[in-house]
């Protein structure tokens, strides 16, 4: 970690350091989700609005990491805050079938028409856990494959191959972890020769189109279409995971730019608003297997469920933001993917070649390449980068010039930020570069 930038970060988060402290005494490793804690410990917010978070010490930062990539608004957005409001005068948990959720549901279904049937639940990990129970009920089939360095939540099927070299156990406490095969990322012929090597027990295929949390890779056209191919070909499900591309790039999911015809589609992140979500979604004849009053109890499978599913708040926060999203209308995402374009070229023109920035859209992330890697196709190009370059220059930003990259992860572009934002991560970019020249 680079000294200065040390320095300066501790001596403007003097209450983050205190709090922090206490909140390890209290949580495990101090955070709640593993990838929040960042060396040498994160700054701790008490507020967040449009494009900013705020911390204890009153410290304010531009974010690119907006929640997840749950924000496409930005923090707090007003019609949202309005609309939230209203719904907090009418009850913000009811336990039954609820209007607000039949009302999300018709948006989303129009807008991703492979949404036949819909099921809401607090995480995008629920969807992904169910999709695999639904999947594996629907063929009668057990083996699920996944890609190396596919993220879709802890699940205790999906937690595998995650983190390179994808061939050590990534946890303790998983069982049956042979049901789970795992597939090179945009190598179609690789993939294909293991899918056929498990093809009688294949249930599924789960991917993202772009990988996200394995380093903002997207998948090739060819091959989505070769992989979906295979699976239809064998009787196998294909589960898109649209969790963090759905409304991201557009009004809808990706997939049908890709002429893709997936059987279930997860979604999550933006379709809640920045309030906890997870969809389980696709065709009938799939999603009826869960249909109590159908099938017996041999014959089904368990999903959704969970006090707090399709609660009013994540359903209206949902409602309002796509609302707002659809009367904002293409300008809305020309800004956003425009914004994502530009930046990637920036920073690829300034690091000379010794970086590549990967992304789609409002998505990017810039790798470091070493001795062992001239170009990014996968996750474990990804992981063969100089992974610590990356922690010094995101923490630079967060550090010098209060610009908040979670550190090692894609950032995003929300309709919050302006083009001044961009000017921003050049002029620190740049003194990064000063910096570790000398
Ligand atoms: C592609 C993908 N699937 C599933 C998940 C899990 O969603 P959640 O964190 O809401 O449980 C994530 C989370 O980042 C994700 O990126």
């Amino acid at each position: 970690m680079i000294k200065t930038s040390l320095k300066s970060y501790r001596k403007k988060t003097k209450k983050s350091s205190n709090l922090f402290k206490k909140s390890k005494k209290l949580h495990v490793n101090g955070v709640h989700h593993n990838i929040r804690f960042f060396e040498p410990y994160p700054f701790i917010v008490k507020a967040s609005n449009g494009k900013y978070l705020v911390d204890v010490d009153s410290n304010k930062y531009v974010d690119y990491w907006m929640g997840h990539w749950s924000l496409l608004l930005g923090h707090s957005p007003k019609d949202v805050k309005t609309n939230v409001r209203i719904q907090l005068e009418n009850g913000w948990m009811h336990g039954t079938a609820s209007k607000n959720s039949i009302e999300l549901s018709e948006i989303i279904s129009k807008a991703v028409p492979v949404a036949e049937k819909i099921r809401y639940t607090s995480t995008g990990t629920e969807a992904t856990m169910y999709a695999v129970r639904l999947a594996r009920t629907a063929t009668k089939r057990k083996t699920i494959a996944k890609i190396d360095g596919g993220w879709h939540g802890y699940t205790t099927d999906l937690l595998k191959t995650v983190n390179w070299p994808f061939n050590k156990s990534e946890s303790n406490g998983l069982v049956d972890e042979k049901y789970i095969i795992s597939l090179p990322f945009n190598d179609l012929e690789s993939s294909i020769k293991i899918l056929k090597s498990k093809k009688n027990d294949l249930a599924a295929v789960i991917i993202e189109p772009v990988l996200g949390g394995g380093g903002s890779i997207p998948a090739t056209k060819d091959y989505l279409l070769g992989i979906e191919e295979f699976c239809h070909k064998n009787n196998s499900l294909f589960i898109l995971d649209e969790i963090v591309t759905g409304f991201r790039f557009r009004y809808g999911c990706l997939y049908e730019t890709m002429k893709l015809d997936p059987d279930i589609i997860t979604l999550g992140k933006i379709v809640g608003g920045g309030f906890p979500i997870g969809i389980i979604s696709g065709k009938n004849e799939f999603m009826n297997y869960a249909n109590t009053s159908r099938f017996s109890k041999l014959g089904r499978a368990y999903i959704g469920g969970g006090t707090f599913s399709a609660n009013p708040l994540s359903m209206i926060a949902g409602n309002s933001t796509l609302n707002t999203i659809k009367k904002k209308g293409n300008k809305l995402y020309q800004k956003l993917n425009d914004f994502g374009s530009e930046t990637r070229k920036m920073l690829d023109k300034k690091f000379a070649g010794s970086v590549i920035t990967t992304g789609m859209g409002s998505l990017f992330l810039t790798h470091f390449l070493s001795t062992k890697v001239h170009e990014i196709n996968n996750a474990a190009d990804v992981a063969k980068c100089n992974t610590k370059k990356l922690h010094d220059y995101h923490f630079h930003m967060i550090a010098n010039d209060g610009i908040f990259f979670l550190p090692g992860k894609l950032g995003v572009f929300s309709d919050a930020h302006t083009k001044s934002d961009i000017k921003a991560i050049a002029k620190s970019t740049d003194q990064f570069l000063t910096t570790f020249k000398k």
